[in-house]
């Protein structure tokens, strides 16, 4: 097991896991080394302006073309259809994870939505919960996986390297490479963005300059690693929101060498240099963007993944939780660790939350009188990560995120005991 990394974002990466496996000068020989096939993965159009572009060459044993036809399986993921249409704000507490043997794709749950499948934007959510490792390898032909644990670490093989993550750092999967989710810990559980829009990148910065928020060198891709196993292999896909499989007489994690930057990365949040104010007033939480996936109109995200990591609130003569707002963009927002600075209670780790197009949301009633009253002294926000996946279209929860015990039936009560304040005889 070779867990070496590869360091910065969207670079040309080269890696082999034998020497001289990969091809110097050009990409396609006519006999490639060591009796490889060549294969070329790409994640964008042909066409696509060269630094959007991703595209990774693969020198591999056997080529992803062989393989028997698929057959849909039984076993669909769980979630079911999307649900009705409701403007109402919802939040989730933590789903079980199963006593029944569950590996990461059966422990997939569809929460909800902004997209078909068959659309080349929006994002769909998934809360994942499993207790065994995967047997069989899976790929998802419907957008790139942005994988977020909250619980139990992940030993994920995939087929350009092995990459191990934890809570508190992310993963990210392009769309369609194969990979097989093992567990580290007796379980695990998160949270999954699946992006049908373009490829997650880096935020520009704008005024903020050349360094701050995630910086590229902190991003890591796996060197290349094979399994040369002649052994029946189940492999899965997703495509088109269906699970289709079929069994291979091999391993298909069998690249010995690859260069490109079509690439699987983990990032560690806890590495997010935070920006926020000196001064006065709560920023906009762009601020906190780890990635961002851009549509056709600029500034317009399809998803941006937005951290709220620890953090000093320093702002003077400020009401500092987030302001109560109401947004163009949705937000599902989950936590990985600690408390949220605009909650006192009900947003719990493992759970989730989403205030639709326009809905009104903020603090709730406790956090509010406490951050009109409090003395302003500098105070660190310690001991707390909570995410957000930001996204212009309208997200729509699945049935069973409408139907689940977890759902709270009572959310709107947290703004319900914000005191009346109001006096028109003093200012
Ligand atoms: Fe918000």
């Amino acid at each position: 097991m070779n867990l070496e990394y590869l360091s910065g974002f969207g670079n040309e990466f080269a890696s082999e896991a034998l020497p001289g496996a990969l091809p110097v000068g050009q990409n396609s020989p006519q006999k490639a080394p060591y009796g490889l096939y060549t294969e070329l993965f790409s994640g964008t159009a042909f066409t696509m302006v060269r630094s959007e572009a991703r595209r990774t060459w693969l020198y591999r044993i056997q080529p992803s073309a062989n393989h028997p036809a698929f057959s849909k399986l039984e076993r669909q993921l769980a979630g079911g259809p999307l649900g009705a249409v409701t403007p109402n704000r919802l939040r989730w507490n933590p789903l079980d994870i199963p006593s029944e043997p569950t590996d990461f794709i059966d422990g997939l749950v569809g929460m909800v939505a902004n997209s078909g499948s068959e659309k080349l934007s929006g994002i769909s959510v998934y809360n994942y919960r499993a207790n065994r490792s995967m047997e069989r390898v899976f790929f998802n032909a419907d957008g790139e996986l942005l994988i977020v644990p909250e619980q139990g670490r992940l030993r994920i093989a995939t087929e350009l390297g092995v990459l191990d993550v934890e809570p508190l750092e992310i993963v990210v999967l392009p769309r369609a490479l194969k990979f097989r989710v093992e567990l580290l810990d007796a379980q695990a559980r998160g949270y999954v963005a699946e992006n049908h829009g373009a490829p997650l990148r880096l935020p520009d910065l704008g005024p903020i300059g050349s360094n701050g928020l995630a910086n590229p060198r902190d991003f890591l891709t796996p060197v290349a690693h094979y399994e040369d196993l002649k052994q029946p292999t189940t492999l899965v896909q997703k495509f088109l929101g269906e699970l289709w499989a079929c069994e291979l007489d091999h391993s298909p994690l069998n690249v010995v060498a690859w260069h490109g930057n079509n690439v699987p990365y983990k990032y560690d949040l806890r590495r997010f240099n935070t920006l926020g104010t000196v001064s006065f007033d709560h920023p906009d939480p762009s601020i906190f963007t780890v990635l961002t996936s851009p549509t056709s109109t600029h500034g317009l995200a399809n998803l941006d993944f937005v951290i709220f990591p620890p953090r000093w609130m320093v702002a003077e003569n400020t009401f500092r939780p987030p302001w109560f707002h109401r947004n163009l963009m949705n937000e599902y927002m989950g936590l990985i660790q600690g408390a949220y600075d605009a909650k006192a209670e009900g947003f719990l780790p493992g759970g989730a939350s989403l205030h639709s197009c326009m809905s009104a949301h903020g603090p709730d009633g406790e956090t509010c009188t406490k951050a009109i009253n409090v003395d302003l002294a500098p105070h660190k926000i310690d001991n707390t990560m909570a995410f957000m996946f930001e996204t212009s279209q309208v997200l729509r929860p699945t049935q069973f995120a409408l139907d689940c015990p977890q759902l709270q039936p009572s959310y709107d009560a947290c703004w319900a005991s914000l005191p009346a304040t109001f006096n028109p005889n003093r200012r």
